[in-house]
């Protein structure tokens, strides 16, 4: 199938030279489309010679806030601080060059590889393991994703418990596309007794020691052509630090009592909920190790960050706690509780408090207030009358902080409305108008000035 992309561009750009890259790129089998659908999701290409705030408030819209894949491209040479604006300003990336028969190969290049990586993100293979609609965990997936599939670097990820590391280990382990992929193999680094550890990883020859009495493989021949995860990294002591350090390194080793080198070649996943970089500062973790684990760093936020986790998090909890029939909904009242609950635990916590809930359900309704357990229920006050949570206030106070003045605080929030109710009942007008109390006709009008066209005038 062909590569959807948008193009665009800005005054101030040569038209003429903007429409032959056009046609080159469709003529090197592009699809190219107008901007004319707000909730497409495929990338764009904008064409543009210069960066104003204006633009950049453009780049930030279009992009989704950086959900979007937006390639800019300018033929004249750009101030390092303007690439960098337009990168903040939600830019996926930027050429530079006048050499257009090249600088297409590179478009066509990133086109591809986004392309790819959408692809899987949005398969099963991912979407039914980890599940989430927040910005961060999309843009995790995505380079994840892209690690996983397109490179053999070994990944460091860190998070407090019950974030997701270990499924994650898994995902990158099954994304791993290399040919008669070895095993995962699982080792957690709190439960290595000190005298087992060579063992433990490198294995050890019959009669090694008191009570081995038969030969047995470490994780380190376990796992070869396959992945090593390494649970709780940080707990690893300084010795065996050293043993795998070097293993890493020479991707040989000798199984305790033995002589015969083995070679091994794994990919390696570690996780800690630890700060390792401070465990580095203080001298407890070896620094050469840590760069050779932390080729890419993965860090999986609390869910308290990522809010917008929680509801599609739940239904699948649900989803997977009735695999042969449609599960029960949570009504409102339930729903506004799960979003308002702390969550020590993170998603472990949120699971967890999904099946204590289906424990009390009954029939074939909603699940309804009555299904929370004593327990876990909130402690009403006036304060549940309050819709704008912190998160509200922060976002506003970063705002005014940067100079945002409230005509564009209150176009942001708008925005933000619409869309988010758009999503919610697929594009469907009078549903949405009815959800925003507004008319169809107002929702009818925010689409159109959402609907972009070759036209680029009218986009500034
Ligand atoms: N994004 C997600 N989608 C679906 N399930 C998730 C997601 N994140 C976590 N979970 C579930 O939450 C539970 C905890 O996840 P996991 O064991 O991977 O966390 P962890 O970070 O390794 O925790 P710990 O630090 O305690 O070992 C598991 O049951 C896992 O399946
Ligand atoms: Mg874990």
């Amino acid at each position: 199938m062909a590569i959807k992309v948008w193009v665009h561009w800005l005054s101030g750009y040569q038209q003429q030279i903007a429409r032959e890259m056009t046609d080159l790129l469709i003529r090197q089998g592009i699809d190219v489309q107008d901007h004319d659908d707000y909730l497409s999701t495929y990338p764009g290409v904008i064409f543009s010679n210069e960066v104003t705030p204006k633009i950049c408030q453009q780049l930030h819209e279009l992009s989704r806030n950086g959900q979007i894949q937006i390639l800019v491209c300018c033929d004249a040479a750009m101030p390092s601080d303007a690439v960098w604006q337009l990168l903040e300003a939600g830019a996926a990336d930027i050429l530079v060059g006048s050499g257009w028969h090249t600088i297409i190969h590179e478009i066509i290049s990133r086109l591809q590889r986004w392309e790819a990586v959408d692809r899987m993100v949005h398969s099963p293979l991912v979407q039914n393991v980890l599940v989430g609609e927040s910005q961060a965990l999309k843009t995790i997936l995505r380079q994840v994703v892209e690690v996983a599939h397109f490179t053999d670097a070994s990944v460091l990820v860190l998070g407090e418990s019950g974030t997701g590391k270990e499924l994650l280990a898994n995902l990158i382990h099954t994304l791993d596309p290399r040919p008669d992929k070895g095993d995962l193999v699982i080792l957690d680094c709190t439960t290595i007794v000190p005298e087992l550890s060579g063992s433990e990883f490198f294995g050890h020859e019959r009669g090694a020691f008191t009570g081995a009495a038969s030969s047995r493989d470490g994780v380190f021949a376990l796992a070869n052509g396959g992945t090593l995860f390494l649970d709780e990294v940080g707990e690893l002591s300084l010795t065996l630090q050293t043993q795998l350090l070097r293993v890493i390194q020479e991707h040989t080793f000798k199984r305790v009592g033995g002589n015969a080198w083995q070679r091994t070649s794994f990919r390696l996943v570690c996780a800690t909920n630890r700060d390792l970089w401070a465990q580095v500062q203080r001298g407890e973790f070896r620094a050469d190790l840590y760069y050779r684990i932390a080729s890419y760093v993965c860090h999986l936020p609390p869910l308290r960050a990522r809010s917008e986790d929680i509801l599609p998090l739940a239904s699948h909890f649900l989803k997977v706690s009735y695999p042969d029939q449609d599960p029960p909904e949570l009504d409102a009242p339930v729903q506004e509780y799960l979003l308002r609950r702390e969550y020590p635990g993170n998603v472990r916590d949120l699971k967890q408090v999904i099946a204590r809930m289906l424990c009390r359900h009954a029939g074939k309704g909603a699940i309804t207030v009555g299904c929370i357990p004593p327990d876990d229920r909130p402690m009403w006050t006036e304060d549940w009358k309050e819709w704008r949570d912190t998160g509200f206030e922060r976002a506003i106070r970063i705002a005014l902080n940067r100079g945002v003045g409230l005509k564009a605080i209150s176009r942001n929030t708008e925005e933000t409305a619409f869309r988010i109710v758009l999503e919610q009942v697929n594009g469907n007008t009078q549903q949405a108008a009815q959800l925003l109390g507004v008319t169809d006709r107002t929702v009818q009008n925010w689409k159109k000035d959402r609907s972009l066209t070759h036209k680029t005038e009218q986009f500034l």
